[in-house]
């Protein structure tokens, strides 16, 4: 692990990325539980907090989240929802850097407090902190964030507990390259078991992708919980965040978030399966598809062949394949645009609320020619 001090410099594109994602999450996740009138309490784990600001006062992982919340403060104080945040930090000149930066926040924008927000500091090895703070977990909707700066708490000791949660949403960031490059050696394969063999029959540049493969096999078959990858690049290295839930709502914001990052992929910072070359024709090959066109595609396919019947399966489908809704409708209202489904509704409703939350399912019907 590197013992770089993240505040003696400016953050890096790739770590703002990481972290807009972090934000992005988070603006997402906490006005969901706070208008739910069910939920009285929810917290946020953020085990790897840093310092607060880097070099040039740009806002790390905490002072977002503290920021999030703020924009929040109307619905909390309506809703009266309880809102805790816990910051760990187990260097401790980093950590007093952060929670005067929180504390500064926080006296800067008094309406936070105001509205009930309790924020707990910590400064302690994660290792530590972690067995306490899974009790917490396990009793209330939780978001956690994991920046750690290797892979080391990626173990099944941790990873696995977290999936044993009911509501938790999780976000790993992992240094995915440090497999590649040592993965074999053995304080590697005591922390975390990964098949480097297979992890390196894909390209170097699919290395997160090719671990989180690994880890979805190692989740209990009954599981509910499904993890999606974002893959950065910063200069030759490969990093990566790894986001976890069990509820297609959270899947659906997080998915949302990441298409929002990159339109073109949802999966990275860069063009990672080379789309921007499949616009052209290949001289030789034709025109090669594009993710989203592939996705498109498979759709279409699994509707003329019944695999798909309703708006449901083909929300699943969405989902499962790491796509947004609006890819899946846009392909839905072409198919019936050329005559061949037809449905009952103006709209395809493939989205989250007429699924899941209303319940509205429709039937798409094979037009006969
Ligand atoms: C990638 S940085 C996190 C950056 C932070 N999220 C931000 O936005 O600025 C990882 C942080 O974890 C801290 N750290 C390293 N090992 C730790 C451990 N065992 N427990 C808790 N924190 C640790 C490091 O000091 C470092 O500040």
């Amino acid at each position: 692990m590197s013992g770089k001090d993240l505040h003696s410099k400016p953050f890096d594109e790739g770590t703002i990325t990481k972290l807009e994602i972090f934000e992005n999450y988070a603006k997402e996740w906490i006005p969901t539980f706070v208008m739910s009138n069910s939920v009285k309490a929810i917290w946020i784990f953020d085990f790897f907090a840093g310092t607060g600001y880097d070099l040039n006062g740009v806002a790390g992982s905490p002072i977002r989240i503290l920021q999030q919340i703020k924009n929040q403060t109307d619905n909390i104080s309506k809703q009266g929802t309880k809102i805790n945040v816990c910051f760990n930090e187990f260097e401790k000149e980093k950590y007093n850097l952060l929670e005067e930066s929180c504390k500064q926040f926080l006296s800067d924008n008094p309406e936070l407090e105001r509205a009930g927000l309790k924020v707990y500091y910590r400064n302690a090895d994660f290792a530590e902190i972690f067995p306490k703070a899974i009790k917490i977990i396990q009793k209330y909707p939780s978001l956690v964030y994991l920046d750690q700066n290797g892979m080391k708490f990626l173990s099944d000791k941790y990873f696995l507990e977290l999936e044993k949660t009911k509501t938790t949403d999780f976000l790993y960031f992992l240094s995915s390259s440090y497999f590649w490059r040592f993965g074999n050696e053995k304080v590697f394969q005591n922390n975390l078991n990964i098949d480097m063999d297979k992890a390196k029959r894909n390209p170097y540049k699919y290395i997160h992708k090719s671990i989180l493969e690994q880890l979805r096999d190692r989740l209990p078959k009954s599981t509910k919980y499904s993890l999606y990858p974002f893959t950065i690049k910063k200069e030759t290295n490969v990093y990566g965040i790894i986001f976890g839930a069990s509820h297609p709502r959270a899947v659906d914001k997080f998915l949302k978030t990441a298409w929002k990052e990159n339109n073109f992929n949802g999966e990275a910072n860069f063009d990672i399966d080379d789309d921007m070359d499949k616009k052209q024709l290949d001289l030789f090959e034709g025109k090669k598809l594009t993710k989203i066109e592939n996705f498109s595609c498979a759709l279409r396919n699994s509707i003329l062949n019944r695999t798909i019947k309703t708006n449901k399966d083909a929300y699943t489908f969405t989902l499962e394949q790491g796509h947004i809704d609006v890819h899946a409708s846009d392909e839905v209202k072409k198919m019936k645009k050329e005559g061949l489904i037809s449905y009952s509704e103006r709209t395809p409703l493939i989205n989250y609320d007429q699924v899941i939350k209303k319940k509205r399912i429709i039937e798409y019907k094979i037009n006969q020619p």
